[in-house]
């Protein structure tokens, strides 16, 4: 049996790019604040006790979380994506985007410095619920050939 891509499976991989671009934004997002904060390489974050008298160093750490959480939960996210657009593209589509888009909210959310704000984009969990049931619908329908 093969496997065949979809034509609509381009809308799955304008996400996957999409993502890319977005982890691109995060990662400049983390040097502009480091740049602000002053805090030197190598440190991941910025040092407790210099942190209480400025903000901007404060501001660095939540950055900087935005960035580390995001890469966190990206390996997950991609391969769902990619997976379960096989057999469903514009739904694994639709999903990946809202998730991206919970991934923004979460990004401008904690970067105003207060962490419970992050929460801003607490809907993108909608779009993983979407990539997870298409990804085991995708592995199902591939294994019996539909
Ligand atoms: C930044 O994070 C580090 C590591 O978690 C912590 O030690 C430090 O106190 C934090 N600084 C600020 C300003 O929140």
């Amino acid at each position: 049996m093969e496997i065949v891509v979809p034509r609509e499976y381009v809308y799955v991989l304008g996400v996957c790019a999409a993502s890319a671009l977005q982890l691109v934004w995060m990662s400049a997002a983390v040097g502009a604040a480091r740049h602000r904060a002053g805090v030197p390489y190598p440190n991941l974050f910025a040092d407790a006790k210099e942190a209480e008298k400025d903000e901007k160093k404060h501001l660095f750490n939540c950055t900087q979380r935005v960035h580390q959480n995001t890469l966190e939960n990206f390996p997950i996210f991609s391969t769902l994506l990619l997976i379960g657009g096989l057999e469903h593209p514009k739904a694994s589509a639709i999903g990946g985007a809202v998730y991206l888009l919970g991934r923004f909210g979460y990004a401008i959310g904690y970067r105003t410095g207060k962490p419970e704000k992050r929460m801003l984009g607490v809907f993108g969990a909608a779009g993983l619920v979407t990539i997870l049931y298409t990804t085991g619908s995708s592995l199902y329908q591939l294994y019996h050939g539909h």
